[in-house]
Parts: structure tokens; sequence; C-alpha cells
């Protein structure tokens, strides 16, 4: 079963064939030095950019996995959630794809894809097991009972992890998209260096709120300079990417001993950062926990996330009516 899938939800065009469990092509558009001068996504733009490299990323893509429009079996696509106008162009290209093509339509919760993403390098992982999904717009800790079902047991009550990475990148002049400009110059930092808040780390529900903490890392630099003090870079990039890894290994962990799960996922595009990949793993192992991530370039958006979804609902007969729209505010499990 060979499954095209199109991801145009936020700023990254993807576009893959994924055939049964084998990644044949998965290309990808960054849009971020578009944005970059803005300090992050302009969704006027990232809409007329999917459209501008849909078609190429699909030439490449058919190309890599070495076949033609005609051997693809059903087209996935993201239905939400994320931005309207992206996702619109998304969605009308699969549905232009699959009625041409004469296949299914396959509309794909992109949230649900992040956590198929550890299926694609990992096919014997079992379930029940608990997913920290991670990206620039969201931060959930959920129960997977079985993959592709979902029980939301908390969430950020305001910004998401990555928003907060972006948020204070931003503040201290590192490029777009900060989470990765963070994590590198963190690795030269010491995570102990300033205390920073660690809001309801241990708060008896699975939720998050991270705009304190970028609230109280904003007022620390202004006191500093006020006071003429120096701040070593990589020490506050360190010290404030530990106090949101803590939160969500302490709260992951926790939730996985609740439900008596031996397996977490992490997910999503903060899920690619090194020192949360490390710290969890470490801390699994203390506790006989299996931890499991995509690699980083399945973390972030992309295709293959999408098609491999695509796959698994085909194969279980799921079918989308052409005439679906795009879903912005679409919930996990919904
Ligand atoms: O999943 P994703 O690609 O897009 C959304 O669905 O939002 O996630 C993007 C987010 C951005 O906020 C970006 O800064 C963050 O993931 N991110 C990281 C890292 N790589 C990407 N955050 C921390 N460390 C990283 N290495
Ligand atoms: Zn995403």
């Amino acid at each position: 079963m060979i499954v095209l899938g199109i991801e145009t939800s936020c700023d990254e065009t993807g576009v893959a064939v994924v055939e049964d469990e084998r990644v044949r092509a998965n290309v990808l558009a960054s849009q971020t030095d578009l944005h970059a001068r803005f300090g992050g996504v302009v969704p006027e733009l990232a809409s007329r950019q999917h459209l501008i490299s849909l078609n190429i990323l699909l030439g490449q893509a058919l190309d890599d996995a070495g076949i033609a429009l005609s051997d693809i079996d059903g087209v996935a696509v993201t239905t939400g959630p994320g931005l309207i106008g992206a996702l619109l162009v998304g969605v009308a290209a699969a549905k232009g794809f699959a009625a041409v093509l004469d296949v299914p339509l396959i509309g794909v919760n992109h949230l649900e894809a992040h956590v198929e993403a550890a299926f694609i390098e990992h096919a014997g992982l079992e379930t029940p097991l608990v997913a920290l999904i991670v990206s620039g717009g969201h931060t959930i800790i959920a129960l997977v009972p079985e993959r592709g079902r979902f029980e939301v047991l908390g969430q950020t009550i305001d910004d998401a992890a990555g928003e907060a990475f972006d948020k204070i990148a931003r503040y201290i002049g590192l490029g777009f998209p900060g989470g990765p400009e963070i994590d590198r110059l963190a690795a030269q930092g010491n995570p102990a260096a300033y205390a920073f808040p660690r809001a309801k780390m241990n708060d008896p529900d699975y939720d998050f709120s991270y705009s304190g903490l970028k609230t109280a890392v904003i007022r620390w630099i202004r006191e500093q300079q006020e006071t003429g003090k120096d701040i070593d870079g990589a020490d506050l990039a360190a010290s404030f990417q530990e106090a949101v890894v803590d939160v969500q290994v302490a709260k992951t962990m926790r939730a996985a001993e609740e439900r008596g799960v031996k397996t977490v996922i992490i997910a999503g595009g903060v899920a690619a950062n090194s020192r949360l990949r490390a710290r969890m793993r470490a801390d699994g192992e203390k506790r006989g926990i299996d931890v499991v991530s995509p690699s980083p370039l399945l973390c972030t958006d992309n295709g293959a996330m999408i098609a491999a979804v695509g796959v698994r609902k085909l194969a279980a007969g799921d079918r989308t009516p052409l005439d679906v729209s795009a879903s912005p505010n679409l919930a996990l499990g919904a």
C-alpha cells in the first residue's frame, strides 16, 4: 500500500511517500528563512509559500521514491490543527490528487501524526503507552491505549513549550525558530547556573504552564542588565531549558507510573531537543520505563508522519469525504 502524505499546517511544506512500514521519500521545504525576519510565522506568507513549494516537492518525492503518480493508493493530508490558510493549501491539493487519481483521501490529525512518527522507526512499539507531545503550538500528555487512540491527560494552560523556546530565543536575540538555537547554545552552559521557576511541577494534575517561566526569565535578564551584571548566554540558555525539561520529565514519568505503562513516547518539534531526550531516557532507565522518540528529523513537521497515519487508516478502511474542510482547532483524538 503506497500512500502520499502532505503536510502544510504551519511553516514546513512536507511531502512523503510511505509504502506500508517503509518511508520511500520524505522531502521538506522549510520556510524558516522567509519568516525569520518577522521573528515568527506570518500566516499569509506561509500559505503562499506552501502553494509554490507543493508541486515541486511532489515531483521530488515521486523521483526519490521511484514511483509514478499512478502507483499511489491513497492521499493523506493534515486537516488540522494548524493555520487555516496553510492547511487549506494542502487539503485542496490532496483533494485534487485524490480525485484525479481516483484513490481515497485520508484526513490526518497533525498531533496524532507526531505520535505516529515514533512508530515509523520502532515497528514493534507496544501500547498502552504515554505520549508527551511538545511542539510550537501544543504541549500535551496523552494516554495511548492503542495506536491511533488518545486520552488527553493534561496540557498547557497557556504557552506551548516550543513557543516558550521561541519567545526566549527571540528576546535574547537568537534566530527563529529559537528551539534549535537554544539547544545548541545550552550545550555549552551550566543548567544549574540560574534558578528559574518550574511551574506546576509538583501539582497533582498533568497540566503545564510556561508563561510564568517566560516572564521570570525576561524579568531576570532586565535586572541583570539594570545592575550592570554580566549574563552568560550559554548558562542562561541551559538554565531556561532545564526548567522546561524538568517539568516535562517529572510529569510524563508520573503519568506513566500512575497509569501503569512501561513505554513513553516523546514527539513533536521540541522532542528534537537533545537535553529533553537525554534526561527523559536517563530518568526512564531508572524507573524501568522505555523512552522512545522519533529521530530529530521526524520530530519536527514532516510529510512521512502524515503518510504513516494514512497507511494505517487506509488499511483500516477509513476514508475522508472529498468535501472535508480544514479544522484549525482540531483536538487530539477527535
Ligand atoms: O512540531 P513542530 O515542527 O511544529 C508544530 O507543530 O508546532 O514544532 C516546532 C517547534 C518550534 O517551537 C521549535 O522552536 C521547536 O519545535 N524545536 C525545538 C527544537 N527543535 C525544534 N525546541 C527545542 N529544542 C530543539 N532542538
Ligand atoms: Zn507539528
